[in-house]
């Protein structure tokens, strides 16, 4: 959530600096904005909307000056507006920010009366006025900008620079991802590391609380306690794995067809050796309960897994939202749990407020997590890839069939130490079909086009489903909602009868989950109730589930049978299919759906 890039060169940087946010718009676009110093001082070129606007803007009125900080800002404090777009400035400093100043409140009264004159409505302005006043204190910038620590509450990645010395960028970050890299060109920060592909070999990791001061030809970077240190360097890699559409006109469509990859990917690495032995020194016989821990569609595979946990590997977990269980009481019930917390990015803020949590508690964690330079994944006692590539659609799919892969990959190895192993022999087998029974779905795209001709017309849709596909339903219902903004709801079929199904009528079409299996002739049956009520139905299953019920089907969507464990997988594709092929219908933003933004990095 807002994206930070500076850079500082022999040669002008702010053609850099628009090139590297727009690798980082997918944090926000709600504005964008860019300063540099040059001979006459700092100048800050902005534009409300995507980084786009911003770029004719610089091309417009050019920005000199070998040094500059930009920033995609995703709005907290103050609508998208110019004057609330990053950089802010006070009295000769720069900054750009990513976090939330939790008492900038009280920071604003006391620096106003100090006689600073603030001109937006943000949080974050409060931080180059604080550096300003240390700096007229007598402070040098970089001890003004250790000096945040003990005002600001909230988290914060920063990049800083002063007209009173332009061969250094100053960055620190405190609970916010920033990392640094140095190139042949230049030093660069940047909130991500895929954004420096092409300018540098390898960025150095910042850990939380470290400071930055970065030259042309040099990075040093100090602790908390100010203490100089070596941090991890990891290699930047190239351009094209991160930034190419593959041909196709929107990144979510390209990432929706990337998942056989994925799951050949997953299964290479998964599969072939004891990776997750490897990986996770836990004993599964010396644990009573799973606790799953994660956010949106990220939380829903881990409603899945909750399932698989149970009937493959005989544990009973329970699942939370990140951001109740950060603040939920702890119940000392003598259980012995472990946590699992899943995430695309690693860094959303709700997850790792739960890190935190489960850390203080003792409860040994697993990170599965997509983005490996991420704080989770550093941070977790236990790691486990998504291998899902850069997913920069806004929109989670392959990030979500990876997690349904990879929570899959450790149940099975949760089962096999349990003694459950013809359960993980099964899941296993069917984990092995994953590739080519996704290839499958994907070759019926034209089938659902077709039908999302249905729900591109409508103002609401519910989604039903039961077992381990009620959770695909509420992801289903939440990618149509976030990308084609109509509103959409998904229920366990079960639960219709106990009040949604007053939402049925000729207007409101019923997406059923319903692939041949145990529940089926349930789900069936919820499906009828819904006809009955002239509800518009669109079912998805297997050709034996779909004959059951074509009698009532306004359309239908086929998918290949498979074992029930590997259903949820499956059913994914149509669902991403279906909400991407609405929202093209309906004109929309599709990689850049209005008020979100990738990383969730404020609470
Ligand atoms: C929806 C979506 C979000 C994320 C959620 C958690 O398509 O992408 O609901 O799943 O913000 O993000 P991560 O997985 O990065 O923790």
């Amino acid at each position: 959530m807002c994206g930070i890039f500076a850079a500082i060169s022999d040669r002008p940087v702010a053609g850099v600096l628009v090139e590297g946010l727009k690798r980082l718009e997918y944090r926000g676009y709600d504005s964008a904005g860019v300063a540099t110093i040059d001979d006459e001082g700092l100048r800050r070129v902005c534009a409300v909307g995507k980084v786009s606007a911003l770029q004719q803007r610089v091309e417009a009125e050019p920005l000199p000056g070998c040094i500059g900080i930009a920033h995609t800002r995703w709005a907290t404090h103050g609508a998208p507006s110019e004057v609330n777009s990053h950089p802010h400035m006070a009295s000769g400093v720069a900054v750009v920010h990513n976090g939330i100043v939790e008492n900038h409140g009280e920071l604003r009264q006391r620096l106003e009366r100090q006689g600073c004159r603030f001109l937006s409505e943000t949080d974050s302005e409060v931080i180059p006025w604080l550096i300003s006043c240390a700096v007229a204190d007598g402070s040098g910038p970089a001890r003004a900008v250790r000096s945040l620590g003990e005002h600001i509450e909230g988290s914060y990645a920063v990049a800083v620079m002063t007209e009173n010395d332009r061969n250094v960028l100053h960055a620190k970050r405190h609970g916010s991802p920033l990392v640094a890299a140095l190139g042949p060109r230049g030093g660069y920060l940047s909130s991500d590391i895929s954004a420096l592909a092409g300018l540098a070999d390898e960025a150095v990791v910042l850990s939380d609380g470290d400071q930055v001061e970065l030259r042309r030809d040099a990075i040093s970077v100090f602790d908390k306690s100010g203490r100089p240190v070596l941090r991890a360097r990891l290699p930047i890699d190239a351009v094209g794995e991160h930034f190419d559409k593959g041909g196709h006109p929107h990144y979510m469509l390209k990432e929706i067809h990337d998942q056989p990859a994925v799951a050949r990917a997953i299964e290479a690495r998964y599969d072939k050796s004891p990776f997750v032995a490897e990986q996770v020194a836990l004993d599964f016989n010396q644990i009573d309960r799973i606790r799953l821990i994660a956010c949106g569609t990220s939380y829903y595979a881990c409603l899945v897994a909750k399932r698989w946990f149970a009937e493959v590997a005989g544990l009973s977990s329970d699942v939370e939202l990140a951001s109740e269980h950060r603040y939920a009481p702890v119940v000392a019930d003598g259980q012995r749990e472990a946590a699992i917390l899943v995430s695309q990015s690693g860094e959303t803020a709700d997850t790792l407020a739960s890190l935190e949590k489960l850390r203080g508690l003792r409860t040994p964690t697993i990170g599965i997590v997509n983005q490996q330079v991420s704080t989770l994944a550093r941070e977790a006692d236990f790691f486990l890839p998504l291998l899902a590539g850069a997913e920069i659609g806004v929109a989670s799919t392959k990030a979500f069939t990876a997690q349904l892969l990879v929570l899959a990959r450790l149940v099975a190895h949760a089962a096999e130490q349990r003694g459950q192993r013809a359960a993980a022999r099964r899941l296993r087998a069917a984990l092995g079909e994953a590739a080519k029974t996704i290839e499958a779905v994907l070759h019926n795209e034209a089938a659902i086009v077709a039908v999302a001709g249905i729900l591109a017309k409508a103002r609401s849709a519910l989604f039903v489903g039961r077992g381990a596909l009620y959770p695909l339903a509420m992801e289903g219902a939440l990618k149509l909602k976030e990308i084609s903004y109509i509103h959409a709801e998904g229920f366990a079929a079960g639960e219709l009868k106990h009040g949604p199904i007053a939402l049925v009528d000729a207007d409101t079409p019923v997406v059923a989950l319903a692939p041949s299996g145990d529940l089926f002739p349930k789900l069936a049956s919820n499906v009828r109730e819904i006809a009955a009520r002239k509800g518009k139905i669109i079912l998805l299953g297997d050709r034996k589930a779909l004959l059951a019920l074509s009698d009532v089907a306004d359309a239908s969507l086929t998918l290949p049978a498979c074992d029930e464990l590997l259903q949820p997988i499956i059913a994914a594709i149509p669902l991403q299919f279906l909400a991407y092929h609405v929202a093209v219908a309906r004109g929309c933003d599709i990689d850049h759906p209005r008020n979100l933004a990738k990383s969730v990095t404020v609470e």
